[in-house]
């Protein structure tokens, strides 16, 4: 990779102190100053203050474009007013109540209007318990146990799909027959062996690896737009020809729509095909508060109904579909609208645009990956096809981490990985200022890329 020489020098970054000091703070009480694993970064990360609309302001004062927006999950950005408007109201009559209220109802009845293969949906707190929740669903359904999914696909911490997220070429295995490795420490075993890897677009390894185990599968579990492999884009045709596959071994097929249910209106089921029997929701659906849920077909969701006698498969939790969490989730579903979705997904176009003129004219071996109104910026010259794509033709994780931390003390926030998302208070203003910061960022991440 070459880079172009900065014609001014970069104006001094800005300070971290206060952000320093409530890390060291933190560490001395919570195993590495932070609950969440995924927002760690070297040396540490900032610590927010307030946020309004897509910007973010710190513990130090510094303002930033917020292009991570929760990991995806604020869809309008931070303190969007009828959203606020919708938690304020709710939160005069209550917080959380063991009886059932109305705000569910309506949040169901819009989630089951939008989405047709969504018959009936019930909530929880997180996309994982979501996830976990639908692959219990299509084991009582099938009677199976095991289950499939793609390699390099991240679905959540739950044991059964924490597996095969992160192969490398040491451990992965043939390409026909892909190893299930762990993502974490403290899983069993056994976990290993309930789990099938399958290469991600490739019909045919799809075909020959589901006739040899789909017999034996209760779950097929797919992300649209999995961001862990790199955002490979389904190639035209694969979740339809997935959903043939598994109709045909009998196989429930679960689309894992946690983050990318913003891609479409009826989420990315609707802008890359397939039918799923059940979808795993999370993120947006919840107005900015913790939330999931499981929907899909009437005779699956069916095991989860207590009304005729014990339910053969258990779900809710004190907080499922707690009202504050659902009358926050209708304001913001119903505020993304079908123009919004395709407003928003432009955007993203003219942002990768933007971000390829750049690289080509710095001679970059740099490209905008994702899809929609989900950006990311890849180490590569070409938009990634699926994860071995992506685990080999990278640059090193070091030259990403450069470009983070400069592109933080240019005012934008990504994740380290390089991942950004758009929200619905931006438009091509912020866009375009993403692209300039880059350009900036770049100038001023050139002496801390490593070669
Ligand atoms: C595709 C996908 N599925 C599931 C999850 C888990 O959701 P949560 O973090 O709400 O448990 C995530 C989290 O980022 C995700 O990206």
């Amino acid at each position: 990779m070459t880079a172009g020489t900065p014609s001014v020098p970069a104006p001094p970054a800005p300070s971290h102190a206060a952000s320093q000091r409530l890390f060291e703070e933190a560490s001395r009480y919570i195993p590495g100053g932070s609950s969440r694993v995924h927002y760690f970064y070297e040396p540490f990360p900032i610590y927010a203050h307030h946020g309004a609309g897509c910007r973010l302001t710190d513990v130090d004062g510094v303002e930033r474009l917020d292009f991570v927006n929760n990991m995806t999950s604020l869809i309008h950005g931070h303190a969007h007013p009828r959203i606020l408007a919708a938690i304020a109201d709710q939160m005069q009559r209550g917080t959380a109540w063991s009886e059932p209220g109305e705000e569910e109802l309506r949040l169901a009845k819009h989630l089951v209007e939008r989405v047709p293969s969504i018959e009936r949906i019930r909530f929880g707190n997180s996309g994982t318990e979501n996830v976990m929740m639908a692959v219990k669903l299509a084991r009582a359904f099938t009677g199976r146990h095991k289950i499939a999914k793609f390699e390099g696909f991240y679905h959540g911490y739950y044991d059964y799909i924490q597996v095969s997220v992160k192969s490398l070429p040491a451990n992965w295995g043939p390409e026909a027959e892909p190893a299930s490795t762990p993502n974490s420490g403290g899983l069993s075993p056994t976990v290993l062996d309930e789990v099938v890897t399958i290469p991600f677009n490739k019909p045919e390894l799809l075909e020959a690896l589901l006739a040899r185990h789909g017999r034996d599968l209760a779950a097929f579990l797919v992300d649209p737009l999995a961001s862990q492999a790199g955002s490979p884009v389904p190639a035209p045709g694969f979740l339809d020809r997935l959903t043939e596959l598994t109709r045909h071994h009998g196989i429930v097929l679960i689309y894992d729509e946690v983050v990318s249910f913003r891609l479409g209106y009826a989420g990315g089921q609707e802008r890359y095909g397939g039918t799923p029997d059940l979808t795993a929701l999370g993120k947006i659906i919840g107005g900015g508060l913790p939330v999931g849920a499981v929907g899909g077909r009437a005779d699956i969701m069916a095991l989860c109904d207590p009304t005729k006698g014990p339910p053969k498969v258990l779900s809710g939790g004190t907080f499922s579909a707690n009202p504050l969490t659902m009358a926050a989730g209708l304001a913001a579903m119903e505020t993304y609208t079908r123009a919004e979705v395709e407003r928003l997904n432009a955007l993203g176009a003219r942002l990768r645009d933007g971000m390829n003129a750049l690289f080509a004219a710095r001679g970059l071996s740099m490209c905008a990956g994702g899809d929609g109104s989900l950006v990311r910026i890849l180490l590569m010259d070409e938009p990634v096809r699926d994860y071995r794509h992506f685990a080999t033709a990278s640059g090193p994780a070091k030259r990403l981490a450069a470009i983070h931390a400069a592109l933080l003390d240019e005012g934008v926030i990504v994740t380290r990985m390089g991942t950004a998302c758009l929200s619905t208070p931006m438009g091509d203003g912020e866009v375009d200022a993403f692209v300039r910061a880059l350009d900036r960022a770049l100038d001023r991440a050139l002496d801390r890329l490593p070669s």
